[in-house]
């Protein structure tokens, strides 16, 4: 059967890379989680003193680096120019490092190239925000995940209470809203809807059901494309 290219877009805490990495495993493809080399970036420029403001510099940082997402365990370690940085790049320190440098085209682009690259053969579940926009416009199949604020940041607000950060309800939500705000208000690919997305709104799902659905969805897909059905 066809090994497909599988793009996941949507907002912080719509349970993206858990469901990735599932529906990766159960289809047997890749899983690259595209938000994980904009924060080996932004890892990077604060710890070689790059300054944030500085486009040209974080462009040539960018270009020059060399990440790759190495499967360990069932989990995505980040390697960045033969560094494990895996357990530094989800402090909030990085989060808003990741989302300044996540807008200067100069870092973009050989993002996006490398992505490219990554899924070119297919056999690839690519999660982000402009995945099924931008990186692979023609995806095979393109799911657009949401769930409601609310329970978007019930998800973030346990995840950081397992880190030993807890913190108010009302600031993780208000921190949900500020960071979708700046996902899709920016003017460099923004967290956009494909028009041939299927929208997944997993507020009332857990993780593995909604893993299903969207291998449903692959197989089917992948089914009418042997067919020429599609
Ligand atoms: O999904 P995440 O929180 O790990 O992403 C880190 C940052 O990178 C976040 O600010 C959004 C940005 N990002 C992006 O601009 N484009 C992507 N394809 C993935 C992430």
């Amino acid at each position: 059967m066809k090994k497909l290219i599988v793009a996941i877009d949507g907002p912080v805490g719509s349970g993206k890379s858990t469901v990735a990495r599932r529906v990766a495993e159960l289809l047997g493809y890749t899983h690259l989680d595209s938000g994980a080399m904009y924060r080996g970036v932004a890892w990077k420029a604060l710890r070689d003193g790059v300054p944030l403001d500085s486009p040209e510099q974080l462009a040539a940082l960018a270009e020059a680096v060399r990440i790759d997402l190495v499967p360990l365990d069932g989990k995505l370690r980040v390697i960045l120019d033969g560094e494990d940085i895996t357990d530094s790049i989800r402090t909030p320190e990085v989060s808003h490092a990741a989302s300044v440098v996540a807008v200067v085209p100069g870092v973009r682009h050989p993002m996006v190239a490398e992505q490219r690259r990554a899924g070119a053969q297919g056999g690839i579940v690519m999660e982000g925000r402009d995945i099924g926009s931008v990186v692979f416009p023609h995806a095979d199949l393109k799911i657009f995940l949401e769930a409601s604020p609310e329970v978007r940041a019930e998800r973030r607000l346990l995840e950081l209470k397992e880190k030993g950060e807890p913190l108010a309800f009302d600031q993780v939500l208000a921190d949900v809203h500020q960071r979708d705000r700046r996902d899709r208000e920016r003017e460099m690919s923004p967290l956009v809807r494909a028009a041939d997305a299927v929208v997944v709104d997993n507020t009332a799902m857990d993780a593995e059901e909604t893993a299903r659905v969207i291998v449903m969805c692959a197989r089917e897909k992948a089914e009418k494309l042997v067919t020429g059905n599609s």
